[in-house]
């Protein structure tokens, strides 16, 4: 199956490639991206002096990474005169270099790092003003196409869009890390890490949506690429569906191991043709012409149920508005029922239809 991307005059085999982290630090981690089944490499993001971590750094659960690293500890010298040339010699795949954070970094930065990138990715994650003025450094240094990276802590986001496409930019990377936020290790009686962690991972998946999702609806033309909870073949294909050309992952890695990436480009294919889609350039044509259903176009059923019912009676002890009893068959009381769809959604026999479907 094709699996491929066109985005920029660049070819993609597929649209899925790392984010930016400890996953894209130093050459074997680079050289793991572009000998491995992914369509695209990143770096991690590069600034001119390496950062000072303060360490432990990284802590996971089964569905989210905390963590409080910041960008590349190797300092440029190293990606420039190192790293980058290698894998450059060695090229198979696109690379997106990622850069950080301010104007000044730029102007030394982007020059010397230009004829290694086929994209620039730039985190805004510690910028809090002069977005512009970075943009229009970069700009005045490189031709490539520049995507500028969103956090999710950036409340009027697509005033951050329209402010980096007016300076120059291309397209947008949406999401970074959430947060900050605070995670309590009560075995140590500690706070986990540090005081200020960003979240990653699964959790913050339909957050990564949200923004993809809006961006489309507001810029139809511009290139996207999705980031934020990618764990498998079918969260690739929402983010797809929802408005990305490309996407990224990091922490479902970080989680479970780095061959996920081979396993989800494996996974495409059968995802692809059970939701009844021909390659991922159908999904990118087709939802520009889906109308996605909003409150007011749902028809504001009760739930029905067919024959898969098996009476476990999840739904009517979580039913919220007690509208479910267990008789020979479940009953739906239609004056208590509100239509909120939890059922639907949480029934482990696929048995009930109507409210969302
Ligand atoms: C440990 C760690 C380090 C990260 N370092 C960077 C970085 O250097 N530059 C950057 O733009 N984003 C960085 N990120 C954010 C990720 O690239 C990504 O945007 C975010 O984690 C959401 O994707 P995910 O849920 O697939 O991890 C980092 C995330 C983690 C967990």
């Amino acid at each position: 199956m094709d699996l491929s991307v066109s985005l920029l005059g660049l070819h993609f085999k597929n649209p899925l490639g790392p984010s930016a982290g400890p996953l894209t630090e130093g050459l074997e981690n680079m050289r793991f991206f572009n000998n491995n089944t992914c369509g695209v490499n990143v770096s991690k993001t590069i600034s001119i002096e390496g950062a000072i971590v303060a360490k432990p750094c990284i802590a996971g659960t089964s569905n989210t990474i905390y963590n409080c690293e910041l960008w590349s500890e190797l300092h440029s010298d190293v990606w420039i005169n190192e790293i980058l040339p290698t894998i450059h010699k060695e090229k198979k795949k696109p690379l997106i270099i990622s850069a950080g954070y301010l104007e000044e970094d730029f102007r030394t930065l982007i020059p010397e790092l230009d004829p290694f990138a086929d994209i620039f990715e730039i985190s805004t994650h510690y910028v809090k003003d002069n977005l512009a003025g970075i943009v229009q450094s970069i700009r005045e240094n490189t031709d490539k196409p520049i995507f500028m990276k969103l956090s999710p802590h950036v409340d009027d986001y697509l005033g951050f869009v329209q402010t980096v496409l007016d300076a120059g930019a291309t397209g947008i990377v949406a999401i970074n890390s959430l947060g900050p936020g605070t995670a309590i290790d009560l075995e140590n009686r500690s706070v986990l890490l540090a005081e200020e962690i960003w979240m990653s991972g699964p959790a913050i998946k339909p957050i990564a949506l949200h923004r993809v999702y809006h961006i489309r609806k507001a810029f139809p033309d511009i290139p996207i690429i999705g980031v934020g909870g990618i764990g498998k073949a079918e969260d690739v294909l929402e983010f797809i569906f929802a408005g990305a050309d490309l996407v990224q992952m990091l922490s479902s890695a970080l989680i479970k191991g780095r061959h996920l990436y081979d396993k989800i480009v494996k996974d495409l294919p059968a995802a692809i043709e059970k939701y009844g889609f021909s390659s991922i350039e159908e999904i990118r044509k087709v939802r520009k012409e889906t109308i996605f259903k909003t409150p007011e176009t749902f028809e504001n059923n009760p739930p029905s149920f067919n024959k898969r019912c098996n009476m476990c009676g999840l739904c009517v002890r979580i039913c919220p508005a007690g509208a479910l009893s267990e008789s020979d068959t479940i009953i739906v009381d239609k004056e208590k029922c509100i239509r909120c769809g939890l059922c639907e959604s949480r029934c482990p026999q696929d048995a009930i239809y109507g409210v969302l479907s």
